[in-house]
Protein backbone atom coordinates (compact mmCIF):
# COMPACT_ATOMS: atom_id res chain seq x y z
CA UNK A 1 0.00 0.00 0.00
CA UNK A 2 1.55 3.34 -0.76
CA UNK A 3 1.91 5.99 2.21
CA UNK A 4 -0.86 8.12 1.02
CA UNK A 5 -2.90 5.19 0.55
CA UNK A 6 -2.39 4.11 4.19
CA UNK A 7 -2.91 7.84 5.68
CA UNK A 8 -5.66 8.09 3.72
CA UNK A 9 -6.96 4.90 5.90
CA UNK A 10 -6.75 7.07 8.79
CA UNK A 11 -9.85 8.51 9.30
CA UNK A 12 -8.85 12.29 10.36
CA UNK A 13 -6.08 11.97 8.07
CA UNK A 14 -6.12 15.94 6.47
CA UNK A 15 -3.77 14.19 3.42
CA UNK A 16 -4.77 15.59 -0.55
CA UNK A 17 -4.23 13.70 -3.43
CA UNK A 18 -1.16 16.71 -4.34
CA UNK A 19 0.85 16.10 -0.72
CA UNK A 20 3.48 13.84 -1.24
CA UNK A 21 4.65 12.63 1.84
CA UNK A 22 7.74 13.89 2.79
CA UNK A 23 8.81 11.65 6.35
CA UNK A 24 7.02 9.04 8.05
CA UNK A 25 8.09 9.54 12.00
CA UNK A 26 6.61 7.87 14.95
CA UNK A 27 4.13 10.76 16.30
CA UNK A 28 4.06 12.60 12.87
CA UNK A 29 3.97 12.36 9.04
CA UNK A 30 5.04 15.62 7.26
CA UNK A 31 3.76 16.11 3.74
CA UNK A 32 5.10 18.50 1.14
CA UNK A 33 2.35 20.75 -0.33
CA UNK A 34 1.74 24.33 -1.88
CA UNK A 35 0.45 26.76 -0.08
CA UNK A 36 -1.36 29.50 -2.24
CA UNK A 37 2.10 28.98 -4.08
CA UNK A 38 4.29 29.06 -1.10
CA UNK A 39 6.00 26.02 -0.44
CA UNK A 40 5.11 24.46 2.76
CA UNK A 41 4.46 21.47 4.91
CA UNK A 42 1.95 19.87 6.48
CA UNK A 43 2.96 18.40 10.43
CA UNK A 44 -0.05 15.94 11.03
CA UNK A 45 0.18 13.93 14.13
CA UNK A 46 -1.59 11.03 13.65
CA UNK A 47 -3.79 8.71 15.85
CA UNK A 48 -1.84 6.53 17.64
CA UNK A 49 -4.22 3.13 18.52
CA UNK A 50 -1.93 2.03 21.68
CA UNK A 51 -3.81 5.22 23.55
CA UNK A 52 -6.75 5.72 24.78
CA UNK A 53 -8.68 7.94 22.27
CA UNK A 54 -9.28 10.61 24.49
CA UNK A 55 -5.67 10.94 26.15
CA UNK A 56 -4.70 10.44 22.54
CA UNK A 57 -6.47 13.10 20.86
CA UNK A 58 -5.33 15.83 23.85
CA UNK A 59 -1.81 15.01 23.92
CA UNK A 60 -1.91 15.13 20.08
CA UNK A 61 -3.64 18.40 19.86
CA UNK A 62 -1.22 19.67 22.84
CA UNK A 63 1.39 19.23 21.06
CA UNK A 64 0.43 20.95 18.17
CA UNK A 65 -0.13 24.10 19.58
CA UNK A 66 2.83 23.74 22.07
CA UNK A 67 5.09 23.28 18.53
CA UNK A 68 3.02 26.36 16.85
CA UNK A 69 3.18 28.61 20.10
CA UNK A 70 7.36 28.13 20.46
CA UNK A 71 7.62 28.25 16.81
CA UNK A 72 6.05 31.92 17.04
CA UNK A 73 8.07 32.83 19.68
CA UNK A 74 10.89 31.68 17.87
CA UNK A 75 9.74 34.37 14.85
CA UNK A 76 8.93 36.96 17.23
CA UNK A 77 12.98 36.73 19.12
CA UNK A 78 14.91 36.13 15.70
CA UNK A 79 15.65 32.44 16.06
CA UNK A 80 16.04 30.91 12.93
CA UNK A 81 12.56 28.28 12.74
CA UNK A 82 10.16 27.98 10.10
CA UNK A 83 7.25 30.37 9.97
CA UNK A 84 3.88 28.56 10.94
CA UNK A 85 1.64 29.28 7.97
CA UNK A 86 -1.66 28.07 9.74
CA UNK A 87 -2.69 25.41 12.87
CA UNK A 88 -5.90 23.41 12.78
CA UNK A 89 -6.24 22.26 15.85
CA UNK A 90 -9.25 20.21 15.70
CA UNK A 91 -7.23 17.97 13.31
CA UNK A 92 -3.98 18.25 14.49
CA UNK A 93 -1.96 20.02 11.55
CA UNK A 94 0.52 22.38 11.18
CA UNK A 95 0.95 24.60 8.54
CA UNK A 96 4.86 25.37 8.14
CA UNK A 97 6.90 27.20 6.01
CA UNK A 98 9.04 24.82 4.04
CA UNK A 99 12.96 25.24 4.72
CA UNK A 100 14.84 24.01 1.45
CA UNK A 101 17.31 22.05 2.15
CA UNK A 102 19.12 18.99 3.63
CA UNK A 103 18.44 17.79 7.27
CA UNK A 104 21.91 18.80 9.35
CA UNK A 105 22.80 14.97 10.04
CA UNK A 106 22.52 14.00 6.24
CA UNK A 107 24.91 17.53 5.76
CA UNK A 108 27.29 16.38 8.34
CA UNK A 109 27.53 12.87 7.03
CA UNK A 110 27.85 14.46 3.52
CA UNK A 111 30.58 16.73 4.50
CA UNK A 112 32.76 15.15 6.95
CA UNK A 113 35.73 15.02 4.47
CA UNK A 114 35.62 18.75 4.05
CA UNK A 115 36.28 20.73 7.78
CA UNK A 116 35.05 24.44 6.48
CA UNK A 117 31.71 23.19 5.55
CA UNK A 118 31.58 20.81 8.32
CA UNK A 119 32.47 23.53 10.78
CA UNK A 120 30.73 26.16 9.45
CA UNK A 121 27.53 23.50 9.84
CA UNK A 122 27.90 22.60 13.55
CA UNK A 123 28.51 26.93 13.78
CA UNK A 124 25.39 27.38 13.09
CA UNK A 125 23.71 24.55 15.41
CA UNK A 126 25.27 25.88 18.22
CA UNK A 127 24.58 29.90 17.62
CA UNK A 128 21.06 28.61 16.75
CA UNK A 129 20.77 26.65 19.89
CA UNK A 130 22.24 30.06 21.86
CA UNK A 131 19.55 32.00 20.24
CA UNK A 132 16.52 29.65 21.36
CA UNK A 133 17.89 29.65 24.93
CA UNK A 134 18.16 33.42 24.58
CA UNK A 135 14.57 33.76 23.65
CA UNK A 136 13.69 31.58 26.77
CA UNK A 137 13.13 28.85 25.37
CA UNK A 138 14.23 24.88 24.97
CA UNK A 139 13.67 22.48 22.72
CA UNK A 140 13.54 19.02 24.36
CA UNK A 141 14.79 17.08 21.65
CA UNK A 142 17.79 18.89 19.61
CA UNK A 143 19.27 16.08 17.34
CA UNK A 144 20.54 16.64 14.00
CA UNK A 145 17.63 15.51 12.11
CA UNK A 146 15.32 18.48 13.99
CA UNK A 147 17.74 21.07 12.19
CA UNK A 148 17.33 21.68 8.54
CA UNK A 149 20.50 23.63 6.42
CA UNK A 150 19.33 26.29 4.23
CA UNK A 151 23.32 26.62 3.55
CA UNK A 152 26.35 25.38 5.43
CA UNK A 153 26.44 28.45 8.05
CA UNK A 154 22.58 28.66 7.71
CA UNK A 155 20.86 26.29 10.10
CA UNK A 156 17.15 26.28 11.05
CA UNK A 157 15.42 24.43 14.00
CA UNK A 158 12.79 22.45 13.66
CA UNK A 159 10.41 19.72 15.61
CA UNK A 160 9.30 22.02 18.58
CA UNK A 161 6.55 19.69 20.07
CA UNK A 162 8.33 18.87 23.24
CA UNK A 163 9.63 22.85 23.47
CA UNK A 164 8.64 25.11 26.19
CA UNK A 165 9.61 28.23 27.92
CA UNK A 166 12.51 28.36 30.31
CA UNK A 167 15.23 30.26 31.52
CA UNK A 168 16.49 27.47 34.10
CA UNK A 169 20.27 27.01 33.51
CA UNK A 170 19.23 23.12 34.26
CA UNK A 171 16.98 22.70 31.80
CA UNK A 172 19.63 24.64 29.33
CA UNK A 173 22.14 22.01 30.43
CA UNK A 174 19.62 19.35 29.63
CA UNK A 175 19.09 20.87 26.17
CA UNK A 176 22.40 20.53 25.36
CA UNK A 177 23.42 16.80 26.62
CA UNK A 178 19.86 16.01 24.41
CA UNK A 179 21.87 17.09 21.79
CA UNK A 180 25.38 16.09 22.56
CA UNK A 181 23.87 12.36 23.37
CA UNK A 182 21.86 12.73 20.10
CA UNK A 183 25.44 13.20 17.48
CA UNK A 184 26.89 10.48 19.69
CA UNK A 185 24.35 8.06 18.47
CA UNK A 186 23.91 9.20 14.94
CA UNK A 187 27.01 10.37 14.00
CA UNK A 188 30.90 8.01 14.38
CA UNK A 189 33.65 10.02 16.03
CA UNK A 190 31.24 12.54 17.59
CA UNK A 191 33.30 14.03 20.11
CA UNK A 192 34.91 16.93 17.25
CA UNK A 193 30.98 17.42 16.81
CA UNK A 194 30.17 18.24 20.14
CA UNK A 195 33.00 20.21 20.93
CA UNK A 196 32.70 22.70 17.66
CA UNK A 197 28.62 22.71 18.72
CA UNK A 198 29.37 23.61 22.53
CA UNK A 199 32.38 25.87 21.20
CA UNK A 200 29.74 28.04 19.01
CA UNK A 201 27.10 27.97 22.02
CA UNK A 202 29.81 29.39 24.51
CA UNK A 203 30.76 32.40 21.74
CA UNK A 204 26.96 33.44 21.55
CA UNK A 205 25.01 32.39 24.77
CA UNK A 206 25.35 35.26 27.68
CA UNK A 207 25.49 32.72 30.61
CA UNK A 208 27.53 30.00 28.57
CA UNK A 209 30.03 29.29 31.46
CA UNK A 210 27.19 28.56 33.59
CA UNK A 211 25.41 26.29 31.50
CA UNK A 212 28.21 24.13 30.56
CA UNK A 213 29.12 24.21 33.71
CA UNK A 214 25.52 22.66 34.79
CA UNK A 215 26.30 20.13 31.56
CA UNK A 216 29.15 18.99 33.12
CA UNK A 217 27.01 17.69 36.50
CA UNK A 218 24.35 16.65 33.96
CA UNK A 219 26.64 14.39 32.44
CA UNK A 220 28.25 12.84 35.72
CA UNK A 221 24.64 11.94 36.47
CA UNK A 222 24.67 10.33 32.78
CA UNK A 223 27.10 8.02 33.53
CA UNK A 224 25.92 7.18 37.07
CA UNK A 225 22.29 6.16 35.90
CA UNK A 226 24.30 3.99 33.61
CA UNK A 227 26.03 2.53 35.41
CA UNK A 228 23.46 1.82 38.73
CA UNK A 229 20.78 1.42 36.73
N1 LIG B 1 9.39 23.16 7.97
C1 LIG B 1 10.01 22.14 7.36
N2 LIG B 1 10.69 22.34 6.21
C2 LIG B 1 11.31 21.32 5.58
N3 LIG B 1 11.32 20.04 6.03
C3 LIG B 1 10.67 19.78 7.18
C4 LIG B 1 9.98 20.80 7.90
N4 LIG B 1 9.41 20.25 8.99
C5 LIG B 1 9.73 18.96 8.95
N5 LIG B 1 10.47 18.64 7.87
C6 LIG B 1 11.00 17.32 7.48
O1 LIG B 1 10.23 16.32 8.11
C7 LIG B 1 11.01 15.58 9.06
C8 LIG B 1 10.16 15.27 10.30
O2 LIG B 1 9.69 16.48 10.87
P1 LIG B 1 9.65 16.68 12.45
O3 LIG B 1 10.99 16.43 13.02
O4 LIG B 1 9.03 18.01 12.72
O5 LIG B 1 8.59 15.58 12.91
P2 LIG B 1 8.76 14.17 13.68
O6 LIG B 1 10.08 14.08 14.36
O7 LIG B 1 8.34 13.09 12.78
O8 LIG B 1 7.58 14.29 14.67
P3 LIG B 1 7.52 14.60 16.24
O9 LIG B 1 7.44 16.08 16.38
O10 LIG B 1 6.28 13.95 16.67
O11 LIG B 1 8.74 14.01 16.88
C9 LIG B 1 12.23 16.44 9.33
O12 LIG B 1 13.36 15.69 9.72
C10 LIG B 1 12.42 17.15 7.99
O13 LIG B 1 13.12 16.30 7.10
MG1 LIG C 1 11.89 15.14 14.38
Amino acid sequence: MSALAEAEEDADTPARDHWSLLSQGAEARVYGLDLCGLPAVAKHRHRKAYRIAALDGRLRRDRTLAEARALARCRARGVPAPAVLGVDAARCVLYLERVPGPTARAFVDANRADPARLGAVLAALGGAVARLHAAGLVHGDLTTSNAVCRAADDVVLIDFGLAGASAQVEDRAVDLYVLERALASTHRDADGLVAAVLAAYAAAAADAKQVLRRLDAVRARGRKRECFG
